[in-house]
Parts: C-alpha cells; structure tokens; sequence
C-alpha cells in the first residue's frame, strides 16, 4: 500500500487493531455510564472515563509500533511526539459521538487518522455501534468491512440525502444556521443528524449520504473521515471551496456531483467558523 515513497500496509493494519482494542471496550462498557463518569470540558461537551481509558489504549498500540509518530488527540490535545519522525502524525478521536454513548443512543465511533506533514495519508472509524469498519490509504480506495466501496451518484440535491451536524458549543450563529438547515430541508430529499462527524463522514464515502456539512468541526473529528471520502471518489472543502479544511472548522464533504449545489446554500455561512 504505497503512496509517494512510504509504504502504509503496517500504519493501517496497526491504526485497525488500535481502533479494535478500544471498540472492546467501548462496548463493554455501552449502557453502563452514570453520572460521576461524565465530565464537561465546556458547554454541553462531555467526555466520559472511558473516552479516556479508549485513548489511552489506542496511543499505547500505536507507539508501541510506531515511537516516534507525533499525537494529537481529543482529549489531550496538547500534542506529543519527537521532531524526527518525517511528518507523521496520529489524528485521534477515542470516541466520536460521545454525547450518544453517554446516552446509550447510537452511532458512535473510533475515527484514528495519519497526517504526514498537510496531507491524510490513513483513515480508520470503527463505527462501535454496527461494528463497522471504514479503511482507507491514499490512492488506494475505500473498503468497508474489507470491501470496496464508493460515494454515490447521485446527481442533484432535491434527490440527496444530506447529513449535519447542529452547533451546540456555540449558539452565536444560530438564526442563521437555522436559515440555512430550512433551505436544505426544502431542497434535498431528507436531512438527518446522526451526532457523529465521523460516522457521517464515513456513510458520505460509502454512498449512503450524498453530503455533509457541519461548522465546528475539530481536526480529530475529519481527519480519518475526509480521507475516506476522497479515496471512495467524493470532494471535501470548506465553505469557499478550498482543499484540506482539517483545520479549517468549516467542512462539506459530498459526492462530487452535488458539490456545487451544496456550496451554494452554504455561502451565506462563508464567514461562519463556530
Ligand atoms: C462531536 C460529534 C458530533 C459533532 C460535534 C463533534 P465528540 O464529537 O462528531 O457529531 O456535531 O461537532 O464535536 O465531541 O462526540 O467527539
Ligand atoms: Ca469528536
């Protein structure tokens, strides 16, 4: 599994078994959340022990592999690593969607991306809940469950199935992202909230949502999932249309097709970040 001059095949098969070790646990520990397990890093954002105790597992299996890989993860998000290890980066979400786990409401997700300096170069979510898998490395196509998958092709909006995500750290923006949910609503055939930016993300690559779009958005949410995307032939930006939004906190992912169509509902929010 080569891309440029590295070959991916043990970063995946690695980042897989990562993503496997905390799924276990995960679902071990499904329905079994109380009150004094649950933490608020800020307005209606919790994290759960065992977000933790998932994070833990996932870094030990990856840098028992891989030393000096840097880390940037959820919930730690000071980031570690040496400088010399060519760029490489583990992007890391224990748990995407912990809002539904602490409520015992699916899906939730391990999403565990490689960044090798701007580019993702491996993308893994294990959608808990369905135990699912969705694996990608550049230039090497989308498996689900080990089988190749696409977007879909669909061509116009009023027949899309779209998927978001509501802002619910901050509320600033909200007439307006309400304006423009209204015009998604009236022009796409249906609009979900599935409450995790991954799992959306993994449903847009293999062709069972026809876009997403969500303002917010963390680089540990995208990073594995907007990979995903572009291997199962799909387009991801930000609002204004450019590439690599990880960072950006604006981010559509489509299946190319409706692409423009989205952008166009999307431009009033073109300043939008949070
Ligand atoms: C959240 C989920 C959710 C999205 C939020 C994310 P978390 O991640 O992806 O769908 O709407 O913006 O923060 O906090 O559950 O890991
Ligand atoms: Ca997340």
């Amino acid at each position: 599994m080569k891309y440029k001059d590295h070959d991916y095949t043990l970063e995946l098969s690695t980042a897989t078994q990562a993503a496997r070790e905390a799924a276990d646990l995960i679902r071990d520990r499904a329905g079994r959340i109380n009150g004094e397990s649950i933490r608020k890093k800020g307005m209606n954002d919790l994290v759960t022990v065992v977000d933790e105790e998932a994070q833990r597992i996932i870094i030990r299996v990856l840098e028992e592999t891989f030393p000096g890989y840097s880390v940037l993860a959820e919930e730690d998000d000071k980031g570690s690593g040496s400088e010399e290890n060519e760029g490489f980066r583990w992007v890391i979400d224990p748990i995407d969607g912990t809002t539904n786990f602490a409520h015992g409401v699916p899906p939730y997700a391990v999403s565990i991306g490689l960044q090798r300096g701007d580019e993702v170069v491996v993308g893994v979510v294990l959608d808990v809940s369905r135990d699912e898998i969705f694996t990608a490395v550049r230039d090497h196509g989308l498996q689900v469950n080990g089988r190749p998958e696409s977007v879909s092709g669909t061509e116009a909006l009023s027949e899309s199935l779209i998927t978001t995500g509501f802002p619910y750290r901050s509320i600033g923006h909200l007439d307006l992202y309400l304006e423009v949910l209204s015009d998604f609503m009236t022009h796409a055939r249906g609009v979900r909230r599935m409450g995790s930016a991954a799992v959306d993300l993994a449903y847009v690559a293999a062709g069972r949502f026809d876009g997403f779009y969500e303002t917010g958005l963390k680089p540990w949410d995208v990073a594995a999932g907007l990979l995903l995307v572009e291997e199962a032939g799909g387009r991801v930006t930000d609002y204004l249309d450019r590439h690599n939004p990880i960072f950006e906190e604006q981010l559509l992912a489509t299946n190319g097709r409706i692409h423009a169509e989205m952008l166009s509902l999307l431009a009033r929010m073109q300043d939008v970040y949070r």
